[in-house]
């Protein structure tokens, strides 16, 4: 049966350390130019992107495979075709789809009719490629996933739970603070558990940022008002502002040389001071290039080693 990346734990703890360990190599070696040779992709997005479209189509074009973006307002779908319609025909014609989607059902949909590998390019749910370029960060400053700690202060959304399981599966300590009513969901946290219980990973939920950052290599925080969430604007500013803020003050109360980390795109001055984006810790834009590398390396292990298809 084909299998897709619709989540991070859709991966084993060894494929995805396989995946980070490759990006790395790629990273210094360069990349094999014919390790996509004759594989051709759909890249089909519900919603704007900079970094995930541009990364990928990048990382594709220098493994000498081929693409077709596709804004899903081009697509039959915006007319009411179905997605199941959709995976089926697009298979025909593709090696692989990937998608950036409202909601996660939808990518679940396609995926279940897709006799080709899915790749989530970002749901309201999950966003596993930011995880695995996260986690390349990561190892790239540390060496290792064990013994450090990642803090989240902020909203439990899409990247915020891609980066806990990812975090569970490799061992990396990972704390999050939330307000009340907008914590990661109960059914990702159990399964983060569950990795972590494999991994030696401790997982720890509180809506104490202070709490969340004693001790945390690296910070991290997102927007506080994902796509699709735009009408919560208010509620959320309200249960965020001040306290969920990255400050100066904040960071130091973490390790002394933490990072601060963040997927981008920024809204300086809400979630995070621009001092500490704009500073010497900031390490966004070593995140934002290794969306490349492990896409990179994604795609070349998907389509080459691990044969999904
Ligand atoms: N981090 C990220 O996914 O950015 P884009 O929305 O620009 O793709
Ligand atoms: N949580 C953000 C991430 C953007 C890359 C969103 O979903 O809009």
């Amino acid at each position: 049966m084909v299998r897709h990346y619709l989540e991070v734990l859709d991966l084993s703890r060894s494929e995805f350390i396989e995946a980070v360990r490759t990006a790395v190599r790629f990273k210094s070696e360069g990349y094999p130019p014919n390790g996509l040779r004759g594989t051709t992709l759909a890249l089909i997005f519900e919603k704007p992107s900079t970094r995930t479209r541009v990364s990928f189509t990048s990382a594709i074009h220098r493994l000498g495979g081929s693409y077709d973006y596709i804004s899903s307002a081009e697509l039959q779908l915006a007319r009411g075709e179905p997605v199941s319609d959709v995976g089926k025909v697009l298979s025909r014609y593709v090696d692989g789809l990937v998608c950036r989607v409202y909601s996660h059902a939808t990518l679940r949909e396609l995926a279940t009719h897709s006799s080709v590998p899915v790749i989530n390019a970002l749901s309201d749910q999950h966003h596993p490629c930011q995880a695995l370029a996260d986690l390349m960060t990561v190892f790239e400053l540390k060496r290792t996933f064990n013994g450090v700690k990642v803090a989240f202060v902020g909203d439990g959304n899409n990247v915020a739970t891609s980066l806990m399981q990812a975090c569970a599966l490799t061992g990396v300590d990972f704390a999050i603070a939330s307000p009340r009513g907008f914590s990661v969901s109960e059914e990702q946290t159990k399964r983060a558990l569950e990795a972590a219980r494999a991994s030696g990973a401790e997982v720890t939920l509180t809506e104490d940022p202070k709490e969340a950052v004693k001790g945390a290599d690296f910070v991290y925080t997102d927007v506080f008002v994902s796509m699709g969430f735009e009408a919560e604007r208010e509620q959320r500013l309200k249960a965020f502002v001040p306290r969920y803020r990255v400050t100066r003050e904040l960071m130091s109360l973490a390790k002394p040389q933490a990072k601060f980390m963040h997927c981008m795109p920024v809204k300086r001055g809400e979630e995070v001071d621009a001092e500490i984006a704009d500073g010497p810790s900031s390490v966004m834009y070593d995140q934002a290039e290794n969306r490349m590398h492990t896409e990179a390396a994604l795609l070349y292990l998907i389509f080459g080693r691990w044969g999904w298809l």
